[in-house]
């Protein structure tokens, strides 16, 4: 397609995001554009949708500036810094200034998440079909509140955009409003910002003003966006939420679409880069988050909390479990009630049961650590069995060390393994032992004081008390 030599190269169009706002709503030290829904700021949002849509994100930014350009790195945008807050004609002409390129530059906000790249595709299309250097996309609401008012004359041309503040009563009363988003032709836009003038009492220039340009020239266009939802704004946490509950439902809708299994998914929180396999399956309240990946056949359990976590195909993880910064393989089982945190791997077939932690450490394929234990800097190798309340004691006020326990090693309950330690294969450790020093392949290590009776002492004893008891009688 790029390599035929009788067509020019496509002209780029642009996606122009406001993004210089303080965002004082939000009552926080976070520039309200980096506020993450789904784990993703919210200016990032628009731009993927812009990039969908075969847009060249242009960013306009001023407030926390070197942040949101961390934020959108290796996401293909271009930066314009706006000096002052001066109104939105203001900052679209500083936005231009990173633009050399003549063709259509799509105005977004930075704060509305919501846009489809669908409807970006659109609006393009129709400014493309109208051939009008302004289309400006609209919406009906029943209650406009504070959205600039769209003016149409008898046979519906756009006129121009008055803002809410700036309205006559019989303006105030009309319901179609300006989303803030539109397409312009850059070379024309070029030539009109310089005519805006600052609106009192502030000074503000109003891009919303070329419209009403564009009109005396023969040439605005509105067109309607069908669901009010996608130009939403963010102005404060309650409509984050609120928007951050809308694209969650969009993105399970995807999963599901793609075959994987998720149960009540009104509970169930899915970040946006996560990865889902087909037929992987997603158990009521599972919270899954960062780069965690679950392939098919895989099961997270209900209420099981999952960051940057690896489930192989067919990797079960019951319910109730953390796991952070870890990998659990293909048949092998955790929890219920297990954390795994950052290094855990789990491998083929092994299995991590309840209460138990394990950090920075190799469960060997068809190892068991099945209850209360801690696993720390440690690997235990091909189907060792850890007893219950097993604890690698890997830390010795001042360091970390590494236990190793070999192949098919057997470790009784209760044992602590004080690193560092190395269990040879096949070797079996007694329960409750200590074990401070290496155990040899094959041997029997055992550390507790051998076990004495006495006998009848229980009996005597027993019989003592009672008779003391009776003694002290009522006194008692
Ligand atoms: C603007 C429109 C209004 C429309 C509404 C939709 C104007 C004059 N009015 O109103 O018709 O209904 O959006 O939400 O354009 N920004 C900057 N620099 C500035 C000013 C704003 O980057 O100097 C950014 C803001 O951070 C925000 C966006 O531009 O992302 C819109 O600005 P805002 O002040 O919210 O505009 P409104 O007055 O709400
Ligand atoms: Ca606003």
């Amino acid at each position: 397609m790029a390599s035929d030599p009788t067509s020019a190269p496509a002209r780029p169009s642009f996606a122009l995001l406001l993004a210089a706002g303080l965002g004082t709503r939000m009552r926080s030290p976070l520039a309200k554009v980096l506020h993450p829904a789904l784990g993703r700021p919210l200016v990032a949002w628009a731009v993927d949708a812009a990039r969908a849509a075969a847009l060249v994100p242009v960013v306009v930014v001023n407030h926390q500036e070197d942040a949101v350009r961390a934020a959108l790195a290796d996401r293909g945008c271009r930066f314009a810094r706006q000096e002052a807050p001066r109104g939105t004609g203001d900052a679209v002409a500083s936005g231009l200034q990173a633009i050399d390129e003549d063709g259509v530059v799509v105005v977004l906000c930075g704060d509305g998440p919501l846009i489809r790249a669908e409807t970006l595709r659109a609006l393009c299309a129709a400014h493309a079909a109208g051939g009008r250097p302004v289309t400006v996309l609209t919406m009906h609401l029943e209650a406009p509140g504070a959205y600039g008012r769209i003016v149409r004359d008898e046979s519906g041309r756009v006129l121009r955009i008055v803002e809410a503040g700036e309205a006559r009563p019989e303006e105030l009363a009309l319901t179609e409003v300006n989303t803030g988003i539109y397409a312009l032709d850059i070379v024309w836009l070029r030539a009109r910002l310089p005519q805006l003038q600052p609106h009192p009492p502030k000074g503000e220039l109003y891009l919303t003003d070329v419209v009403e340009l564009a009109a005396a020239e023969g040439g605005a266009q509105g067109v309607v966006l069908a669901d009010a939802r996608e130009a939403m704004g963010v102005n404060d946490r309650a409509q984050l939420a609120e928007a951050e509950g809308i694209l969650q439902e969009r993105v399970l809708r995807r999963w599901m679409e793609a075959g994987v299994g998720i149960e009540a998914p009104a509970s169930v929180t899915v970040e946006a880069a996560v990865e889902l396999d087909p037929d992987a399956a997603i158990e009521r309240g599972a919270v899954l988050r960062g780069r965690t990946r679950v392939g098919a056949g895989a099961r997270v359990g209900a209420y099981s909390v999952l960051v940057d976590a690896e489930l192989e195909p067919g990797a079960q993880v019951l319910p109730h479990c953390a796991l952070e910064s870890c990998t659990v393989a293909s048949g092998a089982s955790v929890g219920p009630f297990a954390r795994l945190r950052p290094e855990a791997r789990v491998e083929e077939g092994a299995k991590v049961g309840n209460f138990v932690e394990i950090k920075k450490a190799r469960i060997a394929p068809g190892a068991k650590v099945p209850h209360l234990s801690y696993v720390g800097d440690a690997t235990v190798g091909a189907g060792a069995n850890i007893g219950a309340g097993t604890i690698t004691c890997n830390y010795d006020g001042v360091f970390k060390h590494h236990t190793e326990i070999g192949p098919g090693a057997f470790i009784g309950s209760n044992s602590a393994l004080v690193a560092p330690v190395r269990v040879g294969a096949g070797a079996l450790v007694g329960a409750g032992s200590v074990i401070t020093k290496d155990v040899p392949d094959e041997a029997v290590a055992l550390t507790r004081a051998k076990q004495e009776h006495w006998p009848e002492a229980a009996r005597r004893l027993r019989e003592r008390k009672l008779a003391e008891k009776a003694r002290r009688g009522t006194r008692s």
